[in-house]
């Protein structure tokens, strides 16, 4: 059995509690490593073609009516893979749009899904229902949702998830 982790993250200005804090590495980002650490799987990181702004509103305001978005080797393809984690931070309630066109250029059938995201409060939002209809032919697991500012000290939380997912 093969496993990928597939993420998105945006490192600089983010609101943690409320409050406009630079974020040198992504949460997303931390959590993702603790999880391929804990079971081998390859990875590979969304990274978008036109960088996020750093300023935490501009990408807000970018963020909000974005449509599909170019990344960086569009052609790679999850095919070789049983299981992909997938994760990212949770974006106007839902996953980015960045995260939905890596969806979208996939095939998902007889994947198993397994979604992790990092949040300022709001946990998944829809994104669980979201992935349940755009990965079709997966079956999408109930994931992992941490709070951005816990990512460097989740080892714990992500080793036990992980032994209740796999
Ligand atoms: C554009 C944007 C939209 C966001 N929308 C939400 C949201 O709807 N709910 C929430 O709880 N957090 C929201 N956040 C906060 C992020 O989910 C949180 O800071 C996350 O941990 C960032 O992960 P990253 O460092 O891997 O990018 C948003 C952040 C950005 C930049």
């Amino acid at each position: 059995m093969k496993s990928l982790v597939v993420y998105f993250s945006r490192a600089g200005e983010n609101s943690v509690n409320g409050k406009i804090e630079v974020i040198e590495k992504g949460y997303t980002e931390i959590v993702a490593e603790k999880i391929a650490a804990n079971t081998g799987a390859d990875v590979f990181k969304i990274e978008p073609v036109e960088p996020y702004p750093y300023n935490y509103a501009e990408c807000v305001r970018r963020a909000k009516d974005e449509g599909f978005v170019d990344y960086k080797n569009m052609d790679f393809k999850i095919d070789e893979y049983d299981t992909v984690f997938i994760g990212f931070p949770n974006w106007w309630r839902s996953y980015p749009r960045i995260v939905a066109t890596f969806i979208k250029n996939q095939n998902f059938i007889g994947k198993t899904v397994i979604p992790f995201c990092t949040n300022e409060e709001g946990e998944f939002g829809y994104a669980l229902s979201e992935l349940q209809t755009s990965c079709k032919g997966a079956v999408v697991k109930t994931g992992l949702a941490v709070r951005g500012y816990d990512a460097a000290t989740c080892d714990e939380a992500v080793k036990d998830w992980l032994k209740k997912e796999m």
